[in-house]
């Protein structure tokens, strides 16, 4: 068939299939670097280029391939680039890449076990993979949702159904006799978890944020009388979150002491390990899953740090049958009568969701690709660099370091003489948005106890030292720029 017809033939297909290969293969290989990393189009540029309504015919794919260069392109914020260093930065790596369109091209719903008995048994094995490679227990249970945010919400609603409080059976509201429950995290969890809260019916007011310590670690001495307060007031306490890696400062909660706690206190522990929990998979980093094992459930993301294309988060839990309990609902034409099997794990008893995506190939391509013992180096080498960075702000008199560094994150802040609180935040702004400005980094902030920081986060496979480098040389640039424009005789 022609373009025309909409329906692609095998020439055509391999024609722009091949087009669209070789642009990527230059693009990882260098070619991001052209692009500015931060996208500098305004609110509403793209949607404004786009036209109001779809094609009512094919259209020639010559002419979609460059309306994807010069319109959607631009629009793009480089996270495959070697100068991202926001948030978490994370690579879509080569094999992951191309497991993601095996996986489009076979199309595959495994909701079922029956539905594609690989899409099931690839991701069972595979998450027991990761669970020897990271040292958990045997009789961690593992399976893949999109994002930690949805995996620690259906741990939390577990969580909730290991309380025994019939909510499966009748709800939350209008129950007079369901006293107020509680989570617990600390106040450097990320915002997936008070969202979980949201959604699971507890309300932002069953969300228990406990202060942290010096280290932006839980206060577990705060844990425990918030637990004691809110018995004391009636409540229900049912889960505590533990993190392994926060999002502002990749701090390590205190995850055995938190499980001794829960365990006293008969409370669901979840460890939300999305970006750090990867980094054990050296053995020098393993203390950071120290506890770990006591959990009840425990999510990381390989498409955070494990060069795996978004979205991949591996959430593992002890109580597989609980999870069922909360989740399993089959109605008639989603069971297999007479083609099923005893032993056949149908995963869309383990969450909300009925279509699943074959997410295990592109992570199954991506660990056979690297091997377990290439994603250890690529990680020694994330570390290093910022380690290296971090080095720098301990030696620039410009910056200083604001909190202890102990993977590939970094927090600073310029701190120019005699400006402190909202003018000091306001300098550290203006300086991020300076080097942002640059198209050749990005970087991203946060709130800490001083005030703003500024975070610099390695996780691109195409990082190297040059680009942490040139990234100090426009930090240094933007705070002397910034400081000249603030001295007298620069005003
Ligand atoms: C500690 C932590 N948990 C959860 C998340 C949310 O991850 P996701 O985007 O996979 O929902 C993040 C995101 O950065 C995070 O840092």
């Amino acid at each position: 068939m022609s373009a025309n017809s909409g329906h692609w033939d095998a020439e055509l297909f391999r024609r722009e299939g091949h087009r669209m290969v070789d642009w990527i293969a230059g693009y990882l290989d260098g070619g991001n670097r052209q692009y500015p990393v931060l996208s500098r189009l305004a609110a509403g540029d793209v949607g404004r280029r786009l036209p109001k309504t779809a094609p009512a015919t094919a259209e020639d794919p010559a002419v979609v391939w460059q309306d994807f260069l010069d319109v959607v392109l631009p629009g793009v914020t480089h996270w495959n680039h070697p100068g991202f260093m926001a948030y978490f930065s994370i690579t879509g790596s080569g094999p992951g890449i191309l497991g993601e369109l095996l996986s489009a091209a076979l199309n595959v719903n495994g909701m079922l076990w029956r539905t594609s008995p690989a899409a099931t048994e690839l991701e069972l094995e595979v998450l027991q993979w990761l669970r020897r490679a990271l040292e958990l227990p045997d009789d961690f249970f593992g399976f893949l949702t999109d994002t930690a945010s949805v995996s620690s919400m259906l741990g939390l609603a577990t969580a909730r159904e290991a309380a025994d409080l019939d909510i499966r059976q009748r709800g939350m509201s209008g129950r007079s006799d369901l006293p107020a429950l509680r989570v617990y995290a600390s106040d450097q969890a990320h915002s997936s978890i008070a969202k979980g809260c949201i959604a699971l019916g507890l309300g932002l007011d069953g969300y228990r944020p406990v202060p942290h310590n010096a280290d932006y670690r839980m206060d577990t001495r705060a844990l425990t009388s918030a637990i004691a307060a809110d018995r004391r007031a009636g409540r229900i306490p049912i889960a505590v979150v533990a993190t392994v890696g926060t999002t502002s400062t990749t701090s390590v909660d205190p995850v055995r002491e938190i499980a001794r706690i829960c365990a006293d206190e008969g409370l669901w522990l979840h460890v939300d390990a999305a970006y750090a929990g990867t980094a054990a998979l050296c053995p020098e980093h393993r203390w950071a899953l120290d506890g770990c094992e006591l959990a009840d459930s425990f999510v990381f993301n390989p498409h955070k740090w494990m060069f795996t294309p978004i979205d991949c988060s591996a959430l593992y839990t002890r109580h597989r049958e609980l999870f069922r309990r909360a989740f399993s609902l089959v109605p008639e034409y989603l069971t297999t009568p007479l083609g099923g099997s005893e032993h056949a794990v149908d995963l869309m008893d383990y969450g909300v969701q009925l279509g699943r995506r074959f997410r295990a190939l592109k992570l199954w391509w991506v660990l056979r690709s690297f091997g377990l013992d290439g994603i250890r180096e690529r990680l020694r080498e994330h570390i290093r660099l910022a380690q290296c960075f971090a080095a720098f702000i301990d030696r620039a008199p410009a910056f200083e370091r604001v909190a202890p560094a102990p993977f590939s994150v970094v927090c600073f802040r310029a701190r120019p003489e005699g400006l402190a609180g909202a003018e000091l935040d306001s300098f550290n702004l203006h300086l991020l948005e300076r080097v942002n400005a640059s198209g050749e980094v990005f970087l991203s902030h946060t709130r800490l106890d001083g005030g703003i920081a500024l975070r610099v986060a390695i996780g691109n496979l195409g990082t190297t030292e040059a680009d942490v480098r040139r990234c100090q040389e426009l930090l240094l640039a933007a705070v002397c720029e910034q400081e000249t424009r603030r001295s007298p005789a620069g005003r």
